[in-house]
Formats: C-alpha cells, sequence, structure tokens
C-alpha cells in the first residue's frame, strides 16, 4: 500500500499546529499558570520551549521524515531492541485521551447549554451536579470520542487533512474575535500584569517540572504524534522551519488565549488559581454577566471543541498508525479497537467526579492521575529517550539532516549532552 501523504507543505503545517494547539492551549495553560505564579511561569515555558523542546521536536520530525514509519516501526527500525519504546510511546498515546475526551464531553454540554439558553444560575453547583452524573457525562464522552475517531477512520487526506483545513482557521477566527473583546473590559490591565509582569520569588523546580510537562504536552511532544504527522510530509519538507513555524504558532495562541482568559478573570473578581475549573466555571460565570452570554458562551465552547477535536484527530491516529502496521489490519479496523480501548478506559475517568470520585491511587482521583503520570511523568522520560536515541543510535542524524555546519555541531551537542542532562535534573528535582 502507498504511504499517505499530506498533499501540500500548508496543510502539514495546518495538521501539526491543529495537533499542537487544543485543550493544552486553552483549557491546561491559563489554569497551570494561575496556578503557578503567572508571568514567572510563562516566562519559564516560553524559555523552556525556545531552548529545551525546539530540540526533541526537530527529532521527532527527523525520524517521521527519514523512516516514514509509524512509531512503533520507526523505533524497530533505529535498532529492533527500542521497539518497546516505540509501544511506551503508543500506551502513552492511549491514556491522554482518556482524560482528554472527558473534558471533550463537558465541551459538548456547554455547547448544548448554550445554544438552547439554558443558562444555569450557578455553575459552580451545576458543574458539580453535572460531572457527578453517571449517564451523561459518560454518553458525551463516548459521543467525542466517536466524533474524533470518525476522521483517522476516513483517512489521512479525507478524513484528517479536511477537518484541519476547515477547523483551524474558524477557532483563530473565534480566538482573535474573544481576545480582542477580553481586552476592553475593565480588568484587562491587572489580567494583562498578571500575566506580564513576572515575580521572580516564586520560581521553584516543582514550577519548573510542570512548565516542562505543559511544554511538551502542548507541543504533542514525547508520544510519537510529530513522528506520525511527520512521516507523511512531502521528501522537499525543510523540517527546521516547521517546527520554527509549529512554535510560533502554538506558543502565539496560547498567549492570546491567556490575554483572552486573564481580563475576563481580573475583571470579574475570580482567582486566577481557581484550578482544572477555571473554564467551565467561572469563566461561563462570567459570560452570564456579559451582555450577550448565549453568544460569548456558544462562541467560546465552539472555539474549544474544534480546538480539542483537531489534537484528539493526532492522539487517535498516532496510534491507528502504529496498530496498523503492528496487527497487520485496516485503518478501520484498527480504529474501531482503538475506540474500544480507549472507551473503556474513560468511562471510569468519566466517573471519577461522581460514582469513583473516592477510588484514589497515589492520592489523586482516576482522571486526574492520568493527567499527571502522562504530563509530569511518562512526557519527560519518553523526551528524554528520544534525544538519547536520536542523539546516539541514528549515524549521522545532523550531519545529514542539517549539514556540517555552526548549527549542526550546536544541535549535535545539545541533542547527545546538554538536553538530556537538563531533562534528568528537571525530572529530578521536580519530583
Ligand atoms: N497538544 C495537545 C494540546 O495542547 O491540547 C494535546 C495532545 C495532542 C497530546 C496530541 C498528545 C497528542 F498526541
Amino acid at each position: 500500500m502507498e504511504k499517505a501523504q499530506w498533499s501540500s507543505h500548508i496543510s502539514f503545517i495546518i495538521a501539526t499546529v491543529g495537533s499542537a494547539v487544543g485543550l493544552g492551549n486553552i483549557w491546561r495553560f491559563p489554569y497551570i499558570m494561575g496556578k503557578n505564579g503567572g508571568a514567572i511561569f510563562l516566562l519559564t515555558y516560553l524559555l523552556l520551549i525556545a531552548f529545551i523542546c525546539i530540540i526533541p521536536l526537530l527529532c521527532e520530525l527527523f525520524i517521521g521524515k527519514i523512516y516514514k514509519k509509524d512509531t512503533v516501526s520507526a523505533f524497530a527500525e533505529i535498532n529492533p531492541k527500542f521497539k518497546w519504546f516505540g509501544w511506551l510511546c503508543i500506551i502513552t498515546v492511549i491514556l491522554i485521551p482518556c482524560f482528554y475526551f472527558v473534558v471533550g464531553g463537558w465541551i459538548l454540554n456547554y455547547i448544548w447549554i448554550f445554544l438552547t439558553n439554558r443558562i444555569p444560575d450557578n455553575f459552580a453547583q451545576y458543574f458539580s451536579s453535572f460531572s457527578s452524573q453517571v449517564t451523561i457525562p459518560c454518553f458525551l464522552s463516548i459521543l467525542f470520542l466517536l466524533m474524533t475517531s470518525i476522521f483517522p477512520f476516513r483517512g489521512v487526506n479525507k478524513g484528517i487533512e479536511k477537518a484541519n483545513n476547515i477547523m483551524m482557521p474558524l477557532f483563530a477566527l473565534m480566538l482573535i474575535i474573544m481576545a480582542v473583546y477580553a481586552v476592553t473590559l475593565p480588568g484587562a490591565k491587572e489580567g494583562l500584569t498578571f500575566m506580564f509582569k513576572p515575580n521572580f520569588s516564586q520560581f521553584n523546580s516543582a514550577m519548573v517540572l510542570t512548565a516542562l510537562g505543559q511544554a511538551l504536552f502542548t507541543l504533542s511532544i514525547g508520544m510519537g504524534a510529530i513522528i506520525t504527522y511527520g512521516s507523511y510530509m512531502k521528501k522537499d519538507t525543510n523540517i527546521i522551519k516547521s517546527a520554527y513555524t509549529l512554535i510560533f504558532f502554538d506558543t502565539l495562541i496560547a498567549v492570546i488565549a491567556g490575554i483572552m482568559i486573564f481580563p475576563i478573570v481580573f475583571s470579574f473578581g475570580v482567582t486566577p488559581s481557581a484550578g482544572a475549573t477555571l473554564v467551565f466555571i467561572s469563566l461561563p460565570e462570567m459570560f452570564a454577566k456579559l451582555p450577550f452570554p448565549s453568544i460569548t458562551g456558544l462562541i467560546f465552547f465552539i472555539l474549544l471543541f474544534f480546538a480539542a477535536i483537531t489534537s484528539g484527530i493526532s492522539i487517535m491516529e498516532t496510534a491507528v498508525a502504529s496498530f496498523i502496521n503492528q496487527f497487520n489490519v485496516s485503518r478501520q479496523k484498527a480504529t474501531f479497537i482503538l475506540s474500544i480501548i480507549i472507551g473503556i478506559i474513560t468511562i471510569p475517568s468519566t466517573l471519577s467526579f461522581g460514582l469513583l470520585s473516592d477510588f484514589s491511587l497515589n492520592g489523586k482521583n482516576f482522571f486526574d492521575f492520568l493527567d499527571y503520570t502522562t504530563s509530569n511523568i511518562l512526557l519527560p522520560f519518553n523526551t528524554l529517550l528520544i534525544c538519547l536515541i536520536a542523539g546516539w543510535c541514528i549515524k549521522g542524524l545532523w550531519k545529514n539532516e542539517i549539514g556540517e555546519n555552526f548549527l549542526g555541531y550546536s544541535f549535535n551537542i545539545l541533542l547527545k549532552f546538554i538536553i538530556p542532562v537538563i531533562l534528568i535534573y528537571v525530572i529530578l528535582s521536580g519530583i
């Protein structure tokens, strides 16, 4: 079977940006930044992205381009001994949707309530009673899973590429409208100060690990998603330019999301450290007080839906591509089997807020356990191994791909020595 390919360079960039820009930027980034001191977190996160994450991102793109294979086959081809590591990436990418799609289900519910103008009086009460139910949240998580699976099911060009080419520009447009609206609110100045004026006394090692986990999560690094999307790129794609474009857009969108959310938060006197519920309680609470609550709320949650589904598609596709080759099954069968596996794990995760709220792993409910373990443990660990494997086991990677020049030498030294040491340090001190 001929290997699928993006139909143009721009489609490749849109799809990769679609993978990177997701709930990580709009749901996770503002609440984690709010909890970790605002501007100082933003500064650490930006430095980590510019000087550290760019290297594993380039490695994943190179691996995709050189081997043109799914994640498991690519690592097995580098050395059959590394096949297990390919599988570890796939396990990581299977665990992520098990909490990500729960949030997807909540988004569907909020779209429904704003669309039908059934805005509750008290969102805190509403969210806790809604998320603790059994049937509706489970039904909506599974519905979100099915909506996402349709695209990998239909294939790279007809499904994934089309979805991204339509949803991502719409997403960007809605985000800009909302951000412009937010900066005209009375609390804008305070919100922007919180975001951009660092307080260095809040700097600590746990915050650095959280910033690293967030940077990897938001750039979709450390689980083979970029390897998979990279394997569909055309031969003449310039990887360095693509990596910078991806980082530029992902960071820009996270910052615009902050510019949209913090002025709203400060205008209505909510604490920015409210946590994971910021987007589902505080924001809608504020929308309800604004002039056109159902329209603002609806735009915001549709925006969140586009962001979530384009990332969800890349999550599914990463696992689907490996299942097709490892189990020798059709794309449709692979998508079907994976949807069942993910569905089974997603249900207890959805129930973490009600029926299973007393069940805890390492002091966390199942949902938080999945979120924490993937972002703060598996992603940094996988990224470390990706750097070590690419640096030490792919012969002449930098010579062939970047060239024997200053950039190539610096890349080589960073990849082999400096980045692994920094990653080990951040992981150990953060834990
Ligand atoms: N980068 C996505 C986000 O910020 O929401 C999340 C994600 C996408 C994680 C793709 C994993 C993945 F394979």
